[in-house]
C-alpha cells in the first residue's frame, strides 16, 4: 500500500497483485528447483530436514510428488511471461478429512515484495477449495519470517497458535489457516 499527497489530498494506492499461472510440477524442473532450495536465503526459513545434495536427488522427490497425487501436489509458479519463480505444495491431502499443509516459496529473490507471494498463495487456495473441494487449509511459519508472515495475512490466513521455538535461536513455529468459508467470503467480497 502507498500513500502519497496529490496537493492536500492523500491519495492511497493499493498496488496491482501480478498475474501468476500455476502448472503441475515436472520431472524438467529439477534443476531451477535445485538452484532455489540450496540458496540459503530462500531455504533461511523453510525448514527442510536435509536439503537436496544433487540434481538427482531434486528428481527423486520430484518423482514422490508426482507417484501420489491424491495426497500431494505441488506447483510451479510462472510469471505473466511464461517464466518459472516459485513453487506452492499442498501436502498431506486427506480427502476424508478436507485438509491440506500449504508451502511455497518463490525462488526468484528480485520479485519479492512485488506481490507474486500473495497471487501464488491465492491461486493455491482456489485450487485447493474449488478443484480439491478442501475445506481447510493449514500452515506453519516461523515466528521471525515477517515477509512470509505478512503474505499469508494479505492472502486470507489467520494465526491459531504457536509451538515452543525449536531452533536454538528461539521464535516459535506459529500455526495458521483458512477456511473454505472464510476464502469464499474474501473471493466474495472483492
Ligand atoms: C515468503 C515468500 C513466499 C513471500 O513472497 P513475496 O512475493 O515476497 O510476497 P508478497 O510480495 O506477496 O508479500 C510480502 C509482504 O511482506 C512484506 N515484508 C517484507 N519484509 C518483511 C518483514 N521483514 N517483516 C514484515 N513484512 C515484510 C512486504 O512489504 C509485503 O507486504 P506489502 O505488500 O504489504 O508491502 C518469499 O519471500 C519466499 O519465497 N521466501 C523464502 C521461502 C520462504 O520463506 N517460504 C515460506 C516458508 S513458511
Amino acid at each position: 500500500m502507498v500513500r502519497v499527497q496529490v496537493g492536500l489530498l492523500f491519495v492511497v494506492i493499493s498496488p496491482m497483485m501480478p498475474e501468476v499461472r500455476l502448472r503441475p510440477i515436472r520431472m524438467s524442473d529439477a534443476e531451477i528447483c535445485f538452484r532455489w532450495v540450496t540458496d540459503p536465503e530462500v531455504a533461511l526459513h523453510l525448514g527442510l530436514t536435509r536439503p537436496p545434495r544433487s540434481v538427482r536427488e531434486e528428481r527423486a522427490w520430484i518423482a514422490t510428488v508426482l507417484s501420489d497425487p491424491e495426497h500431494l501436489r505441488m506447483f510451479v509458479v510462472e510469471d505473466d511471461n511464461g517464466l518459472p519463480i516459485g513453487t506452492t505444495t499442498l501436502r498431506g491431502i486427506e480427502p476424508g478429512e478436507g485438509i491440506a499443509h500449504f508451502g511455497i516459496l518463490i525462488g526468484e529473490k528480485r520479485l519479492w515484495d512485488r506481490g507474486y507471494g500473495t497471487a501464488a498463495t491465492r491461486k493455491t487456495l482456489a485450487f485447493a477449495f474449488r478443484e480439491l473441494g478442501l475445506r481447510e487449509v493449514r500452515l506453519s511459519c516461523y515466528s521471525r519470517n515477517g515477509r512470509a508472515l505478512r503474505c499469508y495475512q494479505k492472502a486470507g490466513f489467520e494465526m491459531v497458535g504457536r509451538e515452543a521455538p525449536w531452533r536454538p535461536e528461539g521464535g516459535a513455529d506459529l500455526k495458521m489457516r483458512v477456511t473454505r468459508e472464510a476464502w469464499m467470503a474474501q473471493v466474495e467480497g472483492e
